[in-house]
């Protein structure tokens, strides 16, 4: 079929999680370097990119609805269909088979060829780059600091891939071995995002606590927290192995470290732990939460649960339940298990038993209903007090009031005047499941004004990011 002539328009879809929102970040900075620009409506693009997600076979099925929706649009006007990320590096050049209308796979550490498989596109060559880089030659892409010009808040890559094998997870499939970046150059990045008014930057890696890039993870922490006016530091994932006494101890010693720790646990029953490969049991992972809410008492606690995972039992299931009561996390990520390829699980399934679905679907509705309750009671106990946020801007529900985060991570929607990048106090009165909201006492704005992009720096339209991943 010909196509007719492009121009150079881009929208990027990004499924999944922190570490593809950052890839796709760094993509639309490689466009627009290149002279595209970002649009927010898929239906007037010349390129659309799906960064995505293979961590449950949901997440995968969405991929393939979404490009057959693409496809109208290549149809009708030309587009080219690029899809990168976990699902690029899981199926390779084998997608280009199932999928004729695609013009080009790129895996995670293929980024920096994206201008390359643009321009074999627009010349009528399908590719599919997926090869891995090790450590002595992988390069981290580094963010445009003026791309972040208008965010209270950043990521910045501190490691990539996963050494670990838990039995279920295809992300040391997708991602590869852990790579880590010098802590100069993330220090570095963290200060050009601060010199354009960013106040907050999230540490992001599959597995960040194991850290390696010339000290360890709690010392890169120390050292981004030297960067002159950067208010907030948070960082995720970790895995519950490698959390050392060191890091807890941040927690307490370093005040930009936020008091929000997660910290997967995936299971409550040791048996399933150790078919999971996971390296604790539920007692020593109870301990190091416990010791860390002995350094930092009011820290938040969060987590991500697989139920159902093959030969989970009920009294499994109970285990799990008792955790989630003695622990009382502020929020939980909870999944019923999907068989991904190339894990060890799912070559155990039939040894182990496969749980039905209709038991698996009542054991995720009954945790999450529970854990909407102590969701809810957390949220609660906070009415009357007065907090400080760290103020992004309009509430996104109603464009009069204001909208920030506290130090736990959760989101205040409140009447008040605070600009963006702003620190405010402001009085709790109500609570719901979801969010908090208040009215402001006192606000100090920051140094540097957070100032709205200007156009040609609209480079990341919509990034649907739902699942978090990792740890
Ligand atoms: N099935 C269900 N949930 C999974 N996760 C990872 N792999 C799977 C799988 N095969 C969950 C884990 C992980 C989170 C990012 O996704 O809970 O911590
Ligand atoms: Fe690595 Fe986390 Fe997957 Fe385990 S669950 S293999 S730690 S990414």
């Amino acid at each position: 079929m010909s196509l007719p002539q492009a121009g150079k328009n881009f929208y990027i879809h990004t499924f999944g999680c922190q570490m593809n929102e950052s890839d796709s970040s760094r993509m639309a900075e490689l466009l627009a370097t290149d002279g595209w620009t970002g649009i927010d409506d898929p239906e007037d693009a010349d390129l659309i990119l799906l960064n995505t997600c293979a961590i449950r076979e949901k997440a995968e099925s969405k991929v393939l609805s979404a490009l057959g929706r693409y496809r109208l649009v290549r149809n009708r006007r030309g587009t080219r269909l690029g899809v990168t990320g976990c699902v690029a590096q899981q199926e390779k050049e084998k997608l280009l088979e199932r999928v004729p209308y695609l013009d080009f796979v790129l895996g995670p550490d293929q980024i920096a060829q994206l201008p390359a498989a643009v321009s074999s596109a627009a010349a009528g060559e399908r590719l599919a780059r997926t090869g891995w880089m090790d450590s002595e030659e992988y390069v981290f892409p580094r963010a445009d600091p003026e791309a972040a010009r208008g965010q209270v808040s950043a990521f910045v890559t501190v490691m990539k891939g996963c050494d670990n094998v838990c039995s279920f997870c295809v992300v040391p499939h997708t991602r590869g071995r852990e790579v880590s970046r010098a802590y100069a150059d993330v220090v570095q990045e963290v200060a050009s995002l601060v010199a354009v008014g960013v106040r907050e930057v999230t540490l992001i890696g599959q597995n960040v606590n194991s850290y390696a890039g010339g000290c360890t993870f709690a010392e890169l922490i120390r050292r981004v927290a030297a960067v002159p006016d950067l208010v907030r530091i948070r960082f995720t994932t970790s895995h519950p192995q490698d959390l050392s006494p060191e890091l807890m101890e941040a927690f307490r010693d370093v005040p930009q470290l936020m008091p929000h720790f997660h910290l997967p646990v995936q299971s409550g029953s040791n048996p399933v732990l150790k078919r999971m490969r996971r390296n604790y049991t539920w007692e020593e992972y109870v301990q190091k939460l416990e010791r860390t809410r002995e350094l930092c008492p009011e820290i938040a606690m969060t987590s991500d649960i697989i139920v159902a995972f093959p030969g989970e039992t009920d009294e499994d299931f109970e285990r799990t339940m008792t955790l989630i009561e003695r622990v009382r996390y502020d929020n939980l990520y909870s999944f019923i298990y999907s068989p991904r390829p190339h894990t060890s699980a799912i070559r155990h399934e039939q040894d182990w038993g496969v749980v039905p679905h209709d038991i698996a679907v009542a054991r995720l509705e009954r945790l999450q209903k529970r854990q909407r309750e102590l969701s809810l009671e957390k949220h609660q106990s906070l009415v009357g007090r007065e907090l400080e946020l760290l103020v992004e801007g309009p509430s996104r529900t109603d464009a009069t009031r204001r909208m920030g985060r506290t130090v736990w991570n959760q989101v205040v929607n409140f009447a008040g005047k605070a600009p963006a990048g702003a620190l405010a106090r402001v009085r709790i009165e109500g609570a719901t499941v979801v969010a908090l909201s208040g009215t402001e006492v006192s606000f100090v704005p920051p140094k540097v004004p957070v100032e709205r992009p200007a156009p040609r720096l609209n480079v990341l339209p919509t990034v649907v990011a739902s699942d978090a991943c990792g740890g």
